[in-house]
């Protein structure tokens, strides 16, 4: 049986399929459109979902859609009426939409299916398919399940047990007290892009001090024992306004909003560290209810707020549960997948085979080109590349070039679904270099130079580097751990007062490229059985230098999605000062190729609108 999950509309739109309770396939649109975040319908992943399950649409069983569009539209409505006559504009702005394609959802997919799709359609609730995508798919037979994110129909967060193929969400938290929107609106407030830059805002965090977490608690959070709470709505006007703060907010925090792209002020760091604070105190006390609620060992997460992997690291550090597990498309993505697997567990009631693995498949599940393919395209432009036969051969050059400082490409199989490239799809580099993190932030990334890097650590050598418990792996880069004591460098009194962003210029461990200002690092744990290839590449750069970690971001500039393609990725390479680059076994020298001119480069920034 096949079954066909879609998101769409709001943000991240994507396609899942899934065979008999398999996952075969999903995508994020935004990779085949190559704009970021694309919302529009997922033609292009539906095709791509059909094509990897050798499908026609007259094969799918089911199509199911991962929210309920109609209790969305009286959310909009009940909202606007609520505030009338404020929010007129915003609501005159929504409309048009809703008309034309949101509520007409299934004539809308008849289009995109090319009218060959005669099978029913499903609407699961946004937090069921949130849920379901942290829980079929987790390596527990049974636990407790918390979704939050911005907002679905009305739940904006919610809490239940799965336990073998059913799950039941037993409380919610409902539009507009939502911990998604209240992050938003400092994300928005500190000058970055709503629904983008959330990951920005944290990552800005450890630069500052929490000094307004007791005022926001006490003005804008109402915060209860068990982690709900009541948000004070006159100082966010998201309900009635297209912005997401006011003049009482401003009035609060000491000003306007800063200006994006304007220079980041301590203000910005401080109130960065405080809404980070208040999010991982709403987080814990949710748990420990969760937790006594349910008397659950573990725990599953998933909705947009799952990826903020500083407060998963809380959870799983200070909170009750003994292992957690979070959908690595925790945001609306991932609904497509979870809206899938609902159908075949929930409503068909197939039996789920648990076997202490996850059933992600590493979150490999989307396109991948081999060799020939790959070469043909590289002839199309006439690039200059060296075929490795011997892929032993290709792996010890790759650490070799590591370790002489060059800034690599890596494409190989399957692309990531999920926002974080995990070793696929990624740019990587040597994690000892102290200059790394500020050429990878200026030169390949065209990025903030206050942006941290990841690392990927060989799995079996995590906890040397890394405070985290033997047992616990990190294959989806949701997780942070502090560095090692005895990897970090000893500091002088004057760095350790030096603020803001001057932290930067402070050599913090034999790892400086991975190792953020608080000593913190967001792990992605390798493995032989998930990612064969890169873990031989690491083990090799291990063999030679004795470290077991290498720099891993995605593969794409500013703005850009993830790259998708050979064509992409190419093209990628050439118009930043990436120094290599390696698909399946082809390998290129940048200084081999027809050098790419300045121009061209300011050229491909300007495809993509900054984050
Ligand atoms: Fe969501």
């Amino acid at each position: 049986m096949n079954i066909l999950g879609i998101s769409a509309f709001y943000h991240d739109s994507a396609a899942t399929l899934v065979r008999d309770g398999e996952i075969i396939a999903a995508a994020q649109e935004e990779r085949f459109t190559r704009k970021k975040h694309d919302n529009r319908f997922p033609s292009n992943a539906v095709e791509y979902c059909l094509s990897e399950g050798n499908l026609t649409a007259e094969q799918i069983d089911y199509v199911v859609f991962y929210e309920k569009p109609l209790v969305k539209f009286e959310r909009l409505l009940e909202t606007y009426i609520a505030y009338a006559p404020r929010g007129f504009k915003q609501f005159l702005m929504g409309i048009p939409l809703w008309l034309r394609q949101k509520l007409h959802l299934p004539r809308e997919m008849d289009k995109a299916l090319n009218y060959n799709y005669n099978g029913r359609y499903v609407f699961t609730e946004h937090h069921e398919s949130h849920a379901a995508s942290a829980f079929y798919p987790s390596p527990f037979k049974k636990a407790a399940i918390l979704t939050m994110d911005g907002v679905g129909e009305w739940a904006t967060a919610s809490y239940g047990v799965g336990h073998g193929n059913k799950i039941e969400l037993t409380h919610v938290l409902h539009f507009p007290h939502s911990l998604g929107l209240l992050y938003s609106a400092f994300t928005y407030f500190t000058g970055f892009r709503v629904n983008s830059g959330e990951y920005k805002m944290m990552g800005l965090a450890p630069y500052g001090e929490p000094k307004y977490y007791e005022l926001i608690l006490e003005k804008l959070v109402d915060l209860k024992d068990d982690g709900s709470f009541r948000l004070n709505m006159s100082y966010l006007p998201y309900c009635h306004k297209t912005v997401m703060t006011g003049s009482k907010f401003e009035e609060l925090f000491g000003g306007p909003p800063r200006r994006s792209e304007s220079p980041l002020t301590q203000r910005e760091m401080d109130i960065a560290a405080s809404i980070q604070a208040v999010t991982e105190e709403i987080l814990l006390r949710a748990a420990k209810h969760v937790h006594r609620q349910t008397g659950m060992k573990n725990l599953v997460l998933a909705g947009g707020v799952a990826l903020n992997c500083v407060g998963n690291s809380r959870i799983l550090r200070d909170g009750p549960f003994e292992k957690i597990w979070i959908q690595p498309a925790a945001g609306d993505a991932g609904g497509a997948l979870g809206a899938a697997l609902f159908v075949w567990y929930q409503l068909l009631n197939n039996k789920r085979k648990v076997d202490g693995h996850d059933k992600q498949q590493a979150s490999l599940l989307g396109p991948a080109y081999n060799d020939e393919q790959i070469r043909l395209f590289l002839d199309s432009v006439n690039a200059k590349y060296h075929t490795y036969t011997n892929q032993e051969e290709l792996i010890k050059k790759v650490a070799e070039l590591i370790g002489q400082e060059k800034v690599i490409g890596w494409f190989q199989g399957r692309m990531e679904f999920g926002p974080r490239a995990l070793g696929n799809r990624s740019i990587i580099g040597d994690a000892r270099s102290q200059k790394m993190q500020s050429v990878m932030n200026r030169k390949i990334k065209f990025r903030e130079s206050f942006r941290p890097f990841a690392p990927c650590v060989l799995r079996e050598d995590a906890h040397n580097y890394f405070e985290m418990p033997d047992e616990q792996d990190s294959p989806y880069m949701l997780l942070t751990a502090y560095v090692c004591d005895d990897k970090r460098s000893p500091l002088n009194t004057p760095l350790e007062k030096l603020k803001g962003l001057d932290k930067l210029k402070v050599k913090r461990s034999s790892v400086p490229a991975i190792t953020h200002v608080d000593y913190s690092a967001r792990i992605q744990t390798v493995d032989a059985e998930r990612h064969s290839k890169l873990h031989r590449l690491m083990s090799r750069f291990k063999e030679t230098t004795g470290c077991p970690v290498i720099i891993n971001t995605s593969f794409n500039i500013r703005g850009e999605p993830i790259v998708c393609s050979p064509e992409h990725a190419y093209r990628c390479f050439m118009a930043t000062n990436m120094d290599v680059l390696v698909m399946e076994n082809q390998l290129l020298y940048k200084e081999e190729q027809p050098q790419a001119t300045k121009h061209e480069i300011d050229e491909y920034k300007a495809q993509f609108q900054l984050d």
